[in-house]
């Protein structure tokens, strides 16, 4: 196998933000994050979050992923298994390559003969074969991601909340990446919800890019990408939309300068 043993049960259902908002602190030090935001993601779309920084995109994430809770409204994830993978790779330094992807197996009950077969199969599907027995500083940034990208798949979620995943690395390597996401996406016919600071990014690989107003985050556009894949990220086609949320993005962000 390379992807797809794992069994479901019911259909899953994507996921459903309704109406959220999140306040951190109290008081008059409390700070409005996120103010009543609504999005519905398809199970098996792919949509991308837009926004400037400081707009609430990772919070919105670790209120998907359970990791804090929404002060007003609701998620809903349909039950279905939620995996986070942080802009840096967080891996452990201590494990190898292969233990750090064993690990997120290990939580959930798999024994060990399995762990070593998936673990390898996963690695494979990365495209690392091979370097399960390196430590991570062994590996480049590169290589990191797509171990912190096993991982994350090792969790078998339907819903993969991606957060920058390559926002520091080189432009070669995450067009390899992006190819290979987009691979995995559609073999594991996974739901994805996916933050960058990159339009172009978000137009490369989004069913959908979603934009984000600052202080608070609420959703302001939400743009269809009716463009055939694979795209590459320097396609003309890819630049027109891009350019047009990007314009978008400057006006909000402006908005805010003054
Ligand atoms: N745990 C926290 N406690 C208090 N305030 C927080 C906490 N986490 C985030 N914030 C605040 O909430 C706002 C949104 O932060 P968040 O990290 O979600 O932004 P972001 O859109 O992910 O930004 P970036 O693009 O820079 O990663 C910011 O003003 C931030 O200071
Ligand atoms: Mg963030």
């Amino acid at each position: 196998m390379t992807v797809t043993d794992r069994q479901r049960g019911d259909a899953p259902s994507g996921l459903h933000i309704d109406a959220v908002s999140k306040v951190y602190g109290r008081g008059r030090g409390a700070l409005l994050a996120l103010d009543d935001v609504s999005l519905s993601v398809r199970p098996g779309e792919f949509v991308c979050l837009l926004g400037a920084s400081g707009c609430g995109k990772s919070t919105l994430l670790s209120l998907v992923a359970g990791l804090d809770a929404v002060t007003r409204g609701s998620v809903d994830t349909g039950g279905g298994r939620v995996s986070l993978m942080f802009q840096e790779p967080a891996l452990f330094p201590w494990l190898t390559v292969a233990g750090n992807v064993e690990i997120a197996l290990r939580m959930r009950g798999v024994d060990r003969a399995e762990r070593r077969r998936r673990a390898t199969d996963l690695l494979e599907t990365v495209r690392l074969d091979g370097f399960g027995a390196k430590r991570p500083h062994e590996l480049s940034g590169g290589m990191r991601q797509r171990v912190a990208l096993a991982r994350s798949l090792a969790q078998e979620s339907d819903l993969l909340l991606m957060d920058e995943p390559f926002g520091a690395l080189d432009a070669m390597t995450r067009d390899i990446l992006h190819d290979e996401v987009e691979r995995i996406w559609r073999e594991r016919d996974l739901t994805v919800l996916f933050v960058t600071h990159n339009v172009r990014e978000a137009v490369r690989l989004g069913d959908r890019v979603i934009l984000l107003s600052s202080r608070p985050g609420r959703v302001i556009e939400d743009y269809p990408v009716h463009l055939d894949r694979p795209r590459r990220i320097d396609a003309p086609e890819v630049a027109e939309l891009a350019g047009k949320i990007t314009e978008r993005l400057r006006a909000e962000v402006s908005r805010h300068a003054r």
